[in-house]
């Protein structure tokens, strides 16, 4: 195959004649497919991206849910620049350095109040890997060692990391390797026929959340470290909680002694209208772990939020002066990452993009629900800013969803799809005009799928 492909040399940032493909490994990505016609970016500022010949691609994921903010804020661009001047690099063990105390204070300010101990790690999977670990350790430090089982949920996504694979609930991530790490069970998921083009949260299935009280009667209690769900079931196509869902899971976490996580990669800060699924749906859980619009997408960072009550107790099972949780990586805490993540926080509260957020949701769903119609489309769901867009399948799972896609891209759209559901996701920037525009490109690439 011939990886080298012609991009104009003005369009290249920087880069001039054939382009030599053959070295990246494309992640998630169908490799040899996208070589023989790639679909790159070559800028990006506000809500648009440019392709390769220059031409605006609306960017209608906030890239991959990480850029509420719009792309190219320069107030980041300014604080990652003097940071890297000031203080490029610190270790992360045995050292640090003030913004990292910083950016977790703010953090903190933004969750329910409980969940005020913050670990940073550098990516989603990191995240939920840590939290796993936490559970485990706080069991452990409770002299309750037998609790080392995790309930996750079909459809779930937690990321790549060995324990997130495991508790996948995607059959493509976890085939090859999702049985590595065993004692891992799954939850029916959410989605119901009868729910279909349900606005917001739908009305049925709170009864679902009872399959954790059946683990709990199959494996024991005592055997069970941790319950992980998304609030928002994000990558797999929006799966919006049922009405008492999550109200009904902390029950059963809270009389069995079960921590519950939510994994609010996708959903933390803003995309569900308050900075946390958590506090729209008003359930609190026991950890939160967050990442992408951390930064605003800029400078890779994750985190993981844990209960007072959980720090204290792992702080104090381990005698003075020994380390408490070994864990942690070379860049938790990076200075870049903290001073992004200042920056981000403070785009987010100067421009009050949350309640920003909340404000245009109605309008976003509205419209999103007007393709509702179209022949192609079987469902539709909707909460805050985000939305997902079921279209029926071809003989082959996910292959019109993976045209779709390609035919959105070339028609000046950027969205992400799973399977055969296109999944959006705008930054909370958007205008209504742009909305309209996001709209208008599904419809009539919609109608001239094939
Ligand atoms: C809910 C959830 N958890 C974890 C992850 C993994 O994050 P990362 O790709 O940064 O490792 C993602 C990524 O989309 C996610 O949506």
């Amino acid at each position: 195959m011939n990886a080298a492909v012609e991009i104009s040399p003005a369009s290249a940032a920087g880069s001039s004649g054939p382009l030599e493909m053959q070295h990246q490994w494309l992640p998630f990505t169908p490799n040899r497919d996208f070589k023989a016609d790639p679909k790159m970016f070559s800028s990006a500022h506000g809500v648009y991206y440019r392709d390769m010949a220059g031409k605006p691609v609306l960017d209608g994921c906030s890239g991959l849910f990480s850029t509420p903010a719009g792309h190219g804020r320069t107030e980041i661009a300014d604080a990652v620049r003097d940071q890297i001047l000031a203080l490029d690099f610190t270790p992360s063990f045995f050292r640090s350095h003030p913004k990292s105390f910083e950016a977790a204070s703010r953090i903190a300010a933004l969750l329910p109040p409980q969940l005020n101990r913050i670990f940073f790690a550098s990516s989603g999977s990191e995240a939920v890997d840590t939290a796993m670990k936490l559970a485990l350790a706080y069991h452990r430090a409770r002299k309750e060692a037998s609790r080392t089982m995790f309930v996750s949920r079909d459809r779930a996504y937690h990321g790549v990391n060995f324990g997130g694979t495991a508790l996948s609930g995607l059959v493509n991530n976890r085939r090859v390797f999702g049985s590595t790490v065993t004692g891992v069970v799954h939850m029916r998921h959410t989605w119901l026929a009868e729910n279909r083009f349900a606005v917001g949260q739908p009305v049925s299935g709170a009864e679902l959340a009872d399959d954790l009280a059946r683990y709990v009667q199959v494996y024991g209690a005592e055997n069970i470290a941790a319950c992980f769900v998304e609030p928002i079931a994000g990558s797999t196509g929006a799966l919006i909680p049922p009405v008492g869902y999550l109200e009904r899971l902390r029950e059963i976490c809270t009389k069995h002694g079960i921590l519950l996580v939510f994994d609010e990669v996708i959903c933390g800060f803003g995309r569900t209208g308050e900075a946390f699924g958590a506090q729209s749906f008003g359930v609190t859980p026991d950890m939160i772990t967050m990442a992408k619009a951390m930064t605003n997408g800029a400078i890779p960072m994750s985190a993981v939020a844990i209960r007072e009550e959980i720090h204290q107790t792992i702080m104090e099972a381990a005698p003075a002066g020994d380390i408490e949780f070994f864990h942690g990586y070379t860049y938790s805490a990076h200075p870049v990452s903290c001073a992004a993540a200042i920056s981000a926080l403070e785009i987010y509260a100067a421009e009050d993009l949350f309640a920003r957020a909340r404000r245009m949701s109605p309008y976003f769903l509205e419209r999103l629900f007007s393709l509702a119609g179209h022949p192609e489309v079987t469902d539709i769901r909707g909460f805050g800013m985000m939305g997902a867009v079921d279209i029926k399948p071809g003989t082959k799972p996910g292959q019109r969803g993976y045209q779709f896609q390609k035919r959105l891209f070339e028609r000046g759209l950027h969205l992400k799809t799973t399977g055969d559901c296109a999944i959006v996701a705008p930054p909370f920037v958007m205008s209504r005009q742009q909305i309209d525009e996001v709209v208008a490109i599904l419809s009539e690439t919609l109608s001239v799928l094939e």
